[in-house]
């Protein structure tokens, strides 16, 4: 597998100041937006230790340089910086590498860990709101580059499957239909197997009961009771929770489809509550508990402590197992059955503390090493508002509508642009629905994971500018070359980058495993957003400025660059899959 063109770099540039006695270390090469592509400031480091001037010691390793066949010119710019352009030489060996490997200049991770990726979280019962799509379009990006880095990867979707929204169900049932069995305490015979509510009954009951809560006492008291009775293992609610739960999988295996978002597991927090009294005897045990209030806790404050941290509660007053017992009870059911080396958390920034609690408790009982459990925390979505993202109605999100919206603002997209204006019906929805998703999956990625951004389908459809859809009409419009070549019998050649814009492609493509590298490393997809982004913009530059098919272009010309297409296309593509973005054929 050839090296980067970086990485090649580093190594002369090494070379040159272990020839002049200096540590090799020095020669460490980065890219650069400069004049040169790349530049080298190891003469500014190395000046205290040679006790020379920078720009001394820059001449001095630039001198043995002179002669490198893979270096076009070493320049000393500045203080000693020392500006490199590798030569068409390198640029060739390497692109020609690039185009004969399977995996077009991407490697494997050089730590290969077992990595349990947690993410998605959705309610039983409870809408999804955009909080759990930011959460499943950034864990599915991350669970798709962790594998392709080489990592054994398991996704858990950790329904909230277990709380007072439970209690809520069972007791507007029983309002509804106070006969059914499961109510029946006495009840011995064996429930039905067929569930006695829908996902719209679900969708229905909870709000109701939810908002005659709010306002009565009484009524919420009934929830808590139902909820703990359930927790304690009441058989009727047991079996009805098991209905909740199929019927719920069912409809978010639709919606989480229709997104092009997988799991391995559809494990939840209800089905971690047998774990639950063992792992609290166990913690008492060793002492790590204390009564307080009634209740049963953990305490994670550490003297180092900016802002207060309250204690973990396992067991509440109420005597009720709550979110972050079943969050502790996941993490051994993890590690006995999975044994992972690092646990991810896909989950907004509001639930920060929580983790930290959680992490801390795990660390201190020795459950999980406390720095293997990482929160990859994201921001929020906000309306043109400036308030928490919601849909037209003014409610919380349905997954289903929107990705309606997104492909009926692809759709008009389409029509504007006079595109896919040739194609049957059929063929234009599924172009309209891959245009929408990658609008709104782009949008997403492309941020920062951590800082807000605005819900914008405006802009997010548009074919113009940082958007997935301008990288599709990218990825469609080599496909298009690549069909064009075939019929005029072109074939794909020795690519021989020449001209400027053919050498600007080649570097994009050799910055690739960088991308990826750093991505993984700071668990970040914008920075492989970057990359695509960049590689889409390079490749159209070059197709304004180096005609391909046209009549007078030397054969061996248009060989090298429908190579050189044919490669874009190809890393454009993994790249666009990496971020869970589908690339139609034409469009
Ligand atoms: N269900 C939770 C929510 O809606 C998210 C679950 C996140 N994962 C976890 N292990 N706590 O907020």
């Amino acid at each position: 597998m050839s090296v980067s063109i970086l990485q090649t770099l580093s190594a002369h540039l090494g070379a040159a100041f272990a020839a002049i006695g200096l540590p090799a270390d020095y020669g460490r090469v980065t890219p650069s937006d400069k004049t040169a592509p790349f530049q080298c400031n190891g003469a500014l480091a190395a000046a205290k230790l040679a006790k020379q001037a920078p720009r001394d010691i820059a001449a001095q390793v630039i001198a043995h340089l002179k002669d490198n066949t893979d270096i076009a010119a070493a320049d000393i710019a500045g203080p000693g910086f020392i500006n490199l352009e590798p030569s068409a030489d390198l640029l060739a060996k390497r692109v020609r590498a690039l185009a004969g490997d399977e995996r077009v200049g991407a490697r494997v991770s050089e730590v290969l860990e077992k990595i349990v990726i947690d993410f998605g979280g959705p309610n039983v019962a409870k809408p999804m709101h955009v909080g759990h799509l930011r959460s499943s379009v950034i864990g599915d990006s991350l669970q798709r580059l962790l594998r392709f880095r080489g990592h054994d990867v398991v996704s858990d979707i950790h329904l909230g499957d277990w709380g007072l929204q439970m209690g809520h169900l069972i007791t507007e049932l029983a309002e509804e239909q106070p006969d059914l069995p499961y109510f029946d305490a006495g009840f011995a015979d064996g429930y039905p197997a067929h569930s006695p509510v829908t996902i719209d009954d679900l969708a229905r009951l909870y709000p109701v009961a939810s908002a005659k809560a709010k306002d009565d006492p009484a009524r919420m008291a009934r929830s808590r009771e139902a909820t703990s009775e359930l927790q304690a293992g009441r058989a009727g609610y047991r079996a009805l929770l098991d209905h909740f739960i199929q019927v719920s999988i069912a409809a978010l295996k639709k919606d989480f489809s229709a997104l092009g978002v997988h799991f391995d597991l559809w494990k939840g927090e209800a089905a971690v509550d047998p774990l639950i009294p063992d792992m609290i005897e166990q913690f008492k045990k060793d002492g790590h508990t204390e009564e307080s209030d009634g209740a049963l806790i953990i305490r994670v404050a550490e003297d180092s402590d900016k802002k207060d941290l309250p204690p973990l509660i396992l067991i509440s007053r109420a005597g009720a197992a709550l979110y972050a017992t079943t969050d502790l009870a996941t993490i051994k059911d993890r590690r006995d059955s999975l044994h992972p080396d690092t646990i991810l958390y896909v989950v907004d920034f509001g639930q920060s503390s929580h983790f930290e609690q959680v992490y801390r408790a795990a660390g201190k009982t020795g459950l999980f090493p406390r720095d293997k459990l990482e929160h990859i925390k994201f921001g929020t979505v906000n309306g043109k508002d400036g308030k928490r993202f919601r849909t037209r109605a003014g409610g919380v999100m349905r997954l289903s509508d929107l990705l309606a919206q997104a492909r009926e603002a692809a759709t008009k997209r389409l029509d504007e642009a006079g595109l896919a204006q040739d194609m049957d019906a059929e063929e234009r929805a599924e172009i309209a629905r891959k245009i929408g998703l990658a609008a709104i999956k782009f949008a997403d990625l492309q941020n920062v994971r951590t800082t807000n951004y605005i819900f914008d389908l405006e802009r997010f459809t548009a074919f113009e500018g940082k958007t997935g859809p301008y990288l599709l009409y990218a990825a469609v419009r080599i496909k298009s070359l690549l069909r064009k070549a075939e019929a005029a019998g072109v074939e794909p050649g020795t690519i021989i980058p020449a001209h400027k814009s053919e050498q600007r492609l080649v570097l994009a493509l050799d910055s690739f495993n960088r991308a990826l590298a750093a991505s993984e490393d700071k668990r970040m997809p914008h920075i492989l957003c970057e990359h695509v982004y960049t590689l889409a913009q390079a490749f159209s530059k070059f197709y304004a400025d180096c005609p391909v098919l046209a009549a007078g272009v030397p054969d061996n010309v248009k060989s090298s660059r429908l190579a050189l297409a044919a490669l874009t296309l190809k890393q454009l593509e993994i790249g666009l899959d990496l971020l869970g973005i589908e690339t139609p054929e034409r469009m």
